[in-house]
């Protein structure tokens, strides 16, 4: 029979003190949320008996996971980012906050203060043109009744052909394939860009290592990651995933949703491909509109302050 001891006074008394609650320093946040960690996690060591050799095997595998900065991809994976979203539009739901594109994960990719400009830009450096299909991406930013936003900035970000991305690939130039553009009087924004590639985990590395030990693969479709900010609406963080990548409903981060898949479509018409100020190979064109909830307080106008590169 599975022996028990958690629940007993002399071990609640001992989770209590390691999590500190017998001294006044530090944060009683912490100390609340340490407190939880310890119980729930020697619940899991005594409910499903996990051995000594099971615990100090994890322990050898999340000191790995922040030796390699992975921790950011190992959660998605384990779907608590995308938890973090399905949390809070149930509570929006409850606060009948509804409407408007949906929200994603962020992904720990982003690096901030891209170059900002006004109504479009070029977002990759060239370096790909033998090898990528440029790609046009415009739309519109509106609010909840449909009109347009003007001076909303569209924070961009995505991979390149091999599914890396700038500042994380040192071999790529800086801000390669990331812009911030203001949309115009219109609310429109436009950039040009190349297809980005899906990627996954590094197949050795130990996110990927955890999840093949419970049998899963560590794909993402191609994506473009955006953040859309405007005075008086509710920041959104959210993603393009790519109509027809295999792994677009097979995501190991869960980012893909419905109501942000957006379908590149080829044109091989060389006139259309020169009177675009290419060379008549083909491109690909892409459109998608936002539309920004209203904001409820001032906070509601700011990403999340999670640690990002560049800020
Ligand atoms: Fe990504």
């Amino acid at each position: 029979m599975t022996v028990k001891i958690s629940h007993t006074l002399e071990v609640q008394a001992l989770f209590k003190e390691a999590a500190g609650f017998n001294n006044d320093q530090g944060s009683p946040r912490l100390k609340q949320i340490m407190l939880r960690l310890i119980t729930d996690a020697a619940k899991v060591i005594e409910d499903l008996e996990v051995t000594e050799d099971e615990f100090w095997i994890a322990v050898d595998l999340m000191n790995r996971v922040g030796k390699h900065t992975e921790f950011g991809l190992l959660l998605p994976g384990l779907s608590l980012e995308h938890f973090i979203d399905l949390l809070q539009d149930a509570k929006d739901a409850q606060a009948g906050l509804t409407g408007g594109t949906p929200r994603t994960i962020e992904g720990p990719l982003y690096v901030a203060n891209a170059p900002l400009s006004k109504g479009e830009a070029r977002m990759d450096d060239g370096s790909e043109d033998d090898v990528a299909t440029p790609l046009f991406i415009e739309g519109v930013v509106r609010d909840p009744a449909g009109r347009p936003i003007a001076g909303a900035v569209v924070d961009l970000w995505h991979a390149n052909t091999k599914g890396t991305y700038s500042f994380f690939d040192q071999s790529q130039s800086a801000f390669n394939l990331r812009r911030r553009i203001e949309t115009d009087t219109e609310g429109r924004y436009r950039a040009r860009s190349i297809i980005p590639s899906g990627y996954g985990l590094d197949p050795d590395g130990p996110a990927q290592e955890c999840l093949s030990a419970i049998g899963r693969h560590g794909q993402r479709p191609a994506h473009i990651h955006v953040f859309v900010c405007a005075s008086g609406y509710r920041h959104l963080t959210s993603q393009i995933n790519l109509a027809g990548d295999a792994y677009l409903w097979d995501d190991f981060a869960y980012a893909t949703r419905p109501g942000l898949v957006g379908e590149a479509l080829i044109n091989d018409s060389g006139e259309a491909s020169r009177a675009r100020g290419l060379d008549g190979r083909p491109f690909a064109e892409l459109t998608f509109d936002f539309q920004l909830q209203v904001a409820q307080s001032a906070e509601d106008e700011q990403r999340s302050h999670r640690p990002r590169m560049g800020q």
